[in-house]
């Protein structure tokens, strides 16, 4: 058995009349007409109880998809049981054959679950229909095919050996349970959470956002018919502090892999500070995190490329990708051409349901997500130092409905331009041509995060000091080009500073987190 080198899975269009988008619409009308009962998945068990809880799409917030049932802390403890009683077994089995299943669950993706699984995340997260596409079915198929090609990669390393010594590594999983949690924003993040770790022969307890329940019970069933054997992901629906309180008190707690905002990140690390002598071993600890992700554009820069990269960086999926543009520095320049442009495109984005494939704009995650972002946006209304250019609508009568909106400030420094709003909020500042250099600087410690970021430029020299200077603004650094869109195998993504540990996802570097590997010197 041998590994396929992998090649990432080709998007597919949905235009007018093609297969892909008949079966999809059919899958879409099949979903809102039923109502589903989402168990919670323990070892062998589908796990039932009094607490239903509903799930409605964020764009019609009267219509019901289904109910989930919701745990307590006695099932993240039984989680934790079940994941170590298939610890061993798991271990044990050819890395082969763990290969195997999560390429299975790759094919199977592919192929027959693509249409219920981003119809899945079109319903329950509000994402269009390129977006879903892009996210719940290639990006996890790329997770799991280039992860389960990665793998072999480490296996294959070995050190040098010589006469009468024999060398060898041994890439263990680790010693406990894995604990992944993830957020609501990509289906295919919340799926490589508890499969990455799982490949490398772990065994995890898997919690994911709320709002991404829909989609995530979903991945749970295809991983279960690729053949994924009992206990080996554990699937449960229990409040974060809950389920932290009983996870991070465990001595068999061996490493969290974690996607979500800087605050919960911060507080899981004091946790696990504090029970650090509980466990066996220092426990892995990956994870990624917010981010306040810049364009900055140099007076030589393509007005219109710049343009383009605002309305899509900054407005696919309503703001809400980790990667996702929030601010820009704009040379004054170039401000008349880039406004009218961005305008005029975000003017002509249809807002509304997903199932109107027509609708690029659709609603933002939840109520708790819409009155933070109007609330920014009525301050913005109310401050003589700042411009509304676009936007500054919102409704909540149907569905959680923000028109991208696009400020402009006077104070590079103001607070739409720090911190991280996760929607479609979008703010510039425009500068006097020669103080580029400056501005990088601004760049730099505006925010605390370092995600993802942006330079425009046609002068190298100009390219070349914004790479230089913005050496730890950004995990993923874009030259001409929108920061958002990293695909797997080809942009290993992460960012550091308060955006996360950079372990780049999808990659070598983050599979690596998951063994605990042993040096063996044999002699004879
Ligand atoms: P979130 O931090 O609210 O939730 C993430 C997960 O943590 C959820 O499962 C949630 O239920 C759980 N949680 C919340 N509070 C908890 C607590 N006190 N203890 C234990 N668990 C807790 O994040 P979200 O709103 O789902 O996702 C959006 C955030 O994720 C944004 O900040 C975004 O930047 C970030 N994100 C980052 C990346 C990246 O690659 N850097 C990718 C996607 C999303
Ligand atoms: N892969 C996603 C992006 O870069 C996170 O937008």
């Amino acid at each position: 058995f041998k590994v396929p080198t992998p090649v990432n899975e080709p998007v597919k269009t949905y235009i007018p009349g093609s297969p892909e988008r008949i079966e999809l619409q059919n899958t879409l009308r099949t979903l809102k007409s039923q109502q589903v009962d989402i168990p919670m998945y323990i070892g062998s068990e589908e796990v039932r109880t009094n607490n239903k809880k509903q799930l409605s799409p964020p764009h019609e917030h009267q219509h019901i998809l289904g109910h989930f049932h919701e745990g307590d802390a006695s099932h993240v403890q039984q989680a934790i049981e079940a994941a170590l009683a298939a610890r061993q077994r798991w271990a044990n089995m050819p890395w082969q054959s763990r290969a195997a299943i999560f390429l299975k669950a790759a094919d199977l993706l592919a192929g027959p679950y693509r249409a219920r699984l981003n119809a899945a995340t079109m319903l329950g997260q509000s994402k269009n229909v390129y977006q879903a596409e892009i996210d719940s079915a290639c990006e996890l198929i790329d997770f799991l095919r280039f992860n389960a090609a990665f793998m072999t990669e480490i296996y294959a390393q070995q050190p040098e050996s010589s006469p009468g010594v024999w060398n060898r590594l041994e890439h263990r999983p680790l010693e406990g349970f894995v604990f992944a949690l993830t957020p609501f924003n990509f289906t295919a993040i919340a799926g490589n959470l508890p499969a990455a770790p799982a490949l490398m022969g772990n065994v995890v307890v898997w919690k994911p956002a709320y709002t991404q329940i829909y989609s995530a019970q979903l991945i749970m069933q295809l991983f279960k018919e690729a053949g994924l054997p009992d206990g080996v992901i554990n699937l449960i629906y229990v409040d974060g502090p809950v389920a932290g309180d009983v996870i991070f008190k465990h001595p068999d707690f061996a490493g969290i892999h974690f996607t979500g905002s800087t605050a919960v990140f911060q507080h899981i690390w004091k946790s696990i500070g504090e029970n650090i002598q509980t466990y066996k071993g220092y426990p892995r600890i990956v994870g990624e995190t917010g981010g306040k992700d810049f364009i900055v554009a140099h007076p030589s820069a393509n007005a219109k490329a710049l343009a383009v990269a605002i309305s899509r960086g900054a407005f696919e999926y309503q703001g809400q990708k980790c990667s996702a543009a929030s601010r820009a520095y704009i040379p004054a320049n170039l401000w008349d051409e880039v406004k009218q442009f961005v305008t005029e495109d975000l003017q002509s984005f249809k807002m509304g349901s997903t199932e109107d494939f027509g609708n690029f704009i659709n609603a933002v995650i939840d109520e708790k997500s819409f009155d933070k972002l109007a609330k920014y946006i009525d301050a913005a209304k109310n401050d003589p130092d700042v411009e509304i250019i676009t936007g500054g609508t919102y409704d909540k009568s149907e569905g959680y409905f923000i028109q991208p909106t696009v400020l402009k400030v006077k104070d590079p420094r103001y607070v739409t331009m720090c911190e991280e709003l996760f929607g479609p909020l979008f703010t510039v500042y425009v500068y006097e041509p020669d103080q580029f250099e400056e501005i990088l600087e601004i760049v730099d410690t505006t925010s605390p995060y370092a995600l993802t970021g942006s330079i425009f430029s046609q002068d190298r020299y100009a390219i070349d000091l914004a790479t230089q200077k913005l050496l730890h603004a950004a995990g993923n650094f874009y030259i001409n080009d929108k920061p958002t869109g990293a695909v797997v195998g080809q942009q290993p993504f992460g960012g550091s500073r308060a955006s996360g540990t950079n372990d780049k996802a999808g990659s070598v570097f983050n599979l690596i987190r998951w063994t605990s590997t042993r040096t063996i010197k044999e002699t004879f």
